[in-house]
């Protein structure tokens, strides 16, 4: 849709009379009912005199007769809407052409961006809880390469602290090799809780704990050996259930890949923010706001903490990539660790944590188990496919497809596109009934939307050639609707990438396939608006209208990260 953009932005040039680089770059993308395309008018009141309010109504005033665009003013804004005569002849062949390229440019050319998610702590299987960061971290990474950005996924995984001390405390008391290697990191949730009942019932092992992570510190190989392998179990689990998330990181890397060179960050620090004494703990001295607990460096014993290590971390990353933008996908809980995180490196000196941005999400509810433990992020996503495949059993009789798969795609993917479909920073209920409710906003509508174009292409003989299409003959309102849908798919990326909110890219994929499935129905009830018409040039431009929809599902889920499957 770039180039619809860049048209209205010289549309407005030319109506107000000013250079096309000065309205460009304030050309926004509003939420939907408002138009394709938004121009704020604040920008020009100097250049020309006028209030913004003024702007607004003379420049929809000399647009009103535009080809390409409709327009209204709101106040200070010029809000456009692409005329569907224009985006029948031509957003349907360009789609087709674009192909994989669809929805793509070439905006984030040259700059690179870091996004820090999923980013667990090892020896605990994957939570429900996790399925946030890694999904929404998954679906920014995505998009922002679609937009032509350089992603660096990187899984910052919680590695180093006591906890592995108590870990390995336990196993040297009761560990059991064999059940190690075959049960993995449940038995390591196991050897965890039971570290926490022989601390509460006996004081002093936590003081084996501690210096058995003190030994882990001091490079003590034979502790080092243990954490190590602790470490080795746990990335191997994550990675069979990122696998099925279809998930990859650029890096693993984790909090012990800093353990060595606190003291001399903690130096760095003591002369450049300054440090001072807070309760036996060391902290950052730096503006603090009322009753804000300060940001803690090194506790009383002697122990670095995870805020440390992230000081360490961001600086590293600076240095190994310069990013244009460092994204740490986190839960709302840790907005105070990054709120302090950045002003830490302000007051250090380093002006690039202004490039730092903490995306927070909120809490899903409705998701644990009855006395309120965490739910494993596996046993859900199992459930799902289970209750995916008794859905695709029941309706696809007889028909040809691969159910193992496909119940794998569909129950996972409805989990994925449930969540995604959220505004990231609010709660939402987790529902079972919204997962794979076909009726819904969910990610079986789209995947099956998706399904139904590839079909009808098959049974068609294959999509049509480019330029056999004649636009003039797509007249019905629920084709025009489709086209319309389709070509808002561009700027759904953007928006989703600019506020870092998949959501706009969930519902403007959702609102393709509600298009699609009304076109169809619209179909079964009316012959002449048969898809596989009789009259060869009419089957001809809806069949391209179909392959472009098929193509803009797919790259829709695609970019959220959720399979599309071509039959189910
Ligand atoms: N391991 C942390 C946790 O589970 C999240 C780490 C996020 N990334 C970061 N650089 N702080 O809470």
């Amino acid at each position: 849709m770039h180039r619809y953009e860049t048209a209205f932005a010289a549309e407005a040039a030319a109506a107000l009379d000013l250079p096309i680089d000065n309205i460009q770059g304030h050309v926004r993308v509003p939420e939907p009912e408002r138009g394709d395309f938004s121009l704020p008018c604040f920008p020009f009141a100097k250049a020309l005199g006028q209030p913004p309010v003024k702007i607004a109504q003379t420049l929809t005033e000399k647009l009103s007769q535009s080809q390409r665009f409709a327009v209204a003013a709101a106040g200070p804004y010029v809000n456009a809407t692409i005329h569907p005569e224009a985006l029948l002849a031509t957003l349907i062949p360009e789609v087709r052409q674009l192909g994989d390229r669809f929805a793509t440019s070439d905006t984030g050319q040259g700059q690179t961006v870091i996004i820090d998610y999923s980013s667990p702590n090892i020896a605990k299987p994957l939570g429900f809880h996790h399925l946030r960061s890694t999904m929404i971290g998954n679906a920014l990474t995505r998009i922002l390469g679609a937009l032509g950005y350089t992603v660096k996924g990187l899984n910052f995984l919680g590695d180093w602290g006591k906890t592995f001390g108590l870990l390995a405390a336990i196993y040297q008391r009761k560990g059991q090799r064999d059940r190690l290697e075959k049960e993995g990191i449940a038995y390591l949730l196991e050897l965890y809780v039971e570290a926490n009942r022989e601390r509460e019932a006996n004081p002093s092992f936590d003081d084996i704990a501690r210096a058995l992570f003190k030994r882990m510190e001091d490079g003590d190989t034979d502790a080092l050996e243990l954490w190590q392998l602790f470490r080795d179990i746990s990335l191997k689990e994550f990675q069979r259930v990122y696998t099925r998330l279809n998930v990859s990181f650029d890096h693993y890397e984790g909090e012990s890949d800093y353990r060595d060179g606190m003291d001399a960050l903690i130096e760095t620090i003591s002369a450049t923010a300054g440090t001072r004494i807070d309760q036996g703990a060391l902290v950052v001295d730096m503006p603090y706001g009322e009753n804000e607990p300060p940001m803690m460096l090194k506790k009383s014993d002697g122990a670095t903490l995870y805020a440390t290590r992230d000081i360490a971390a961001a600086k590293d990353r600076w240095q190994r990539y310069a990013f244009a933008k460092s994204i740490y996908v986190v839960g709302g809980e840790q907005k105070r660790h990054f709120e302090q995180l950045k002003r830490a490196l302000d007051a250090m000196g380093d002006a690039w944590q202004e490039r730092m941005v903490h995306v927070s999400f909120g809490r899903v509810h409705g998701m644990s188990t009855r006395k309120g433990n965490v739910v494993f992020l596996e046993e859900v996503l199992d459930e799902a496919v289970e209750r995916a495949r008794e859905k695709m059993t029941a309706e696809s009789s007889g028909r040809d497809i691969d159910i193992d798969k496909v119940s794998e795609e569909v129950g996972i993917g409805g989990i994925v596109f449930g969540d995604l479909k959220n505004l990231r920073t609010s709660d939402y209920n987790f529902d079972w009934e919204d997962i794979l409710n076909t009726k819904g906003f969910s990610g079986i509508c789209v995947q099956y939307a998706h399904a139904r174009c590839s079909s009808i292409l098959h049974r068609a003989g294959g999509a049509p050639g480019i330029d056999a299409y004649d636009p003039s003959l797509l007249v019905a309102p629920e084709e025009v609707a489709l086209v319309k849908e389709i070509g808002r798919l561009p700027a759904a990326v953007l928006a989703a990438a600019e506020g870092f909110e998949p959501s706009r890219l969930a519902r403007a994929v959702y609102e393709v396939a509600r298009a699609w499935n009304r076109y169809q129905q619209a179909g079964n009830a009316d012959k002449t608006l048969r898809i596989l018409a009789e009259d060869d040039a009419l089957r001809t431009a809806r069949l391209a209208l179909v392959d472009a929809a098929r193509i803009a599902l797919k790259q829709g889920l695609l970019l959220l990260g959720v399979a599309a499957p071509e039959a189910m």
